[in-house]
C-alpha cells in the first residue's frame, strides 16, 4: 500500500485474505549476488534490507505473527566465514532495528535452539525477547539455528520426562501436548508458508506446525523481495479453497 494513491503501483486489496501466520523461507541470497558478481556475504547484506520490508508489509497489512526462516540447522554445513557474517548480521539486526520495532509494538521470539549458539547471541536474544515481551503488536518470529525435526525431538524429550516423573499420563497425550511443548508453543500455526528463489521444499522448516499450511514458491530471490511479489503471494494464498479434510459447504 502507497500513502500517495495517484502514483501508487499497487491498490490496495480490500477483498485479500490476510493470513493470521505468514511462514517465510528467505532463500536465494547467495544467487542474487551471483548473478551481479557479488559476494555471498553482498546477498546475506540485500536480504537484511528485504527482512525490513516485509516486516513493514507484516504490520500495515494486519499479519498477526511472521515468522522468518533465517538460519537452518543444516546450514552449519556452510564455510565458517559465511556463518560468522551471518551471525554478525543477525545481531546487528537486532541491535540496530531494536528501537524502531519496540516503537512499532512489535514482540519477537525467536526460536531454534540456543545451545548452539555462543554466550553473546544468548544475551543478545533474551534481551531482545524480553524488551518487547509486553507489546501486543505483529508477532516476529525468528527461526535462528532451527530446525523442526530437533525441535520435535526436544519436545519429545521434554515430555518423556514428565512422564517418567509422574508429572503426566501417558494417556494425556495429545495433539496439544506436542504444540505445547514446540518452540512456537502459544502461536497460531502457518496458514501460509512463502519460499523464495524458485525452490519448492521445506528445508526442514515448522514441519508439524505446517501440516495444513498453504505453500507458495516464487521465482525472485529473497533480496528481490518487494511490495509485489508479497501481494502476489497473497493473492495466490486468497484464491486456495482450505478444507481441512472435509468438504466444501
Ligand atoms: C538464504 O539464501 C539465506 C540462508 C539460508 C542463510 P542462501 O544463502 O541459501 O542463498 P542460495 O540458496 O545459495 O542462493
Ligand atoms: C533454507 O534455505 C534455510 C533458510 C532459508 C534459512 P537453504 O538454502 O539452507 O535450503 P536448501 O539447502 O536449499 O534446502
Ligand atoms: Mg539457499
Amino acid at each position: 500500500m502507497s500513502t500517495h494513491p495517484a502514483t501508487a503501483p499497487i491498490e490496495p486489496q480490500r477483498d485479500l485474505k490476510i493470513p493470521r501466520h505468514l511462514g517465510v523461507i528467505m532463500d536465494g541470497n547467495g544467487r542474487w549476488a551471483n548473478q551481479r558478481g557479488l559476494s555471498r556475504s553482498e546477498g546475506h547484506r540485500a536480504g537484511v534490507e528485504a527482512v525490513r520490508r516485509i516486516v513493514g508489509f507484516a504490520i500495515e497489512y494486519g499479519v498477526q505473527c511472521l515468522t522468518l526462516f533465517s538460519f537452518s540447522a543444516e546450514n552449519w554445513r556452510r564455510p565458517p566465514d559465511e556463518v560468522r557474517f551471518i551471525f554478525g548480521l543477525l545481531r546487528r539486526f537486532v541491535s540496530s532495528d531494536l528501537e524502531k520495532l519496540h516503537a512499532q509494538n512489535v514482540r519477537i521470539r525467536i526460536i531454534g535452539d540456543r545451545d548452539g549458539l555462543d554466550r553473546g547471541m544468548r544475551g543478545t536474544i533474551d534481551d531482545v525477547e524480553s524488551r518487547t515481551a509486553g507489546n501486543s503488536g505483529l508477532n516476529l518470529v525468528i527461526a535462528f539455528n532451527y530446525g523442526a525435526k530437533t525441535e520435535i525431538v526436544s519436545a519429545t524429550k521434554a515430555i518423556a520426562r514428565k512422564v517418567s516423573a509422574g508429572e503426566l499420563r501417558l494417556e494425556e497425550i495429545d495433539e496439544s501436548t506436542i504444540d505445547q511443548h514446540l518452540d512456537t508453543s502459544g502461536l497460531p500455526d502457518p496458514d501460509l508458508i512463502l519460499r523464495t528463489s524458485g525452490e519448492m521444499r521445506l528445508s526442514n522448516f515448522l514441519l508439524w506446525q505446517s501440516a495444513y499450511a498453504e505453500l507458495v514458491f516464487v521465482e525472485e530471490n529473497w533480496p528481490e523481495f518487494d511490495e509485489s511479489v508479497f501481494v502476489r503471494a497473497l493473492k495466490s494464498y486468497t484464491k486456495r479453497d482450505r478444507r481441512f479434510g472435509g468438504i466444501r459447504t
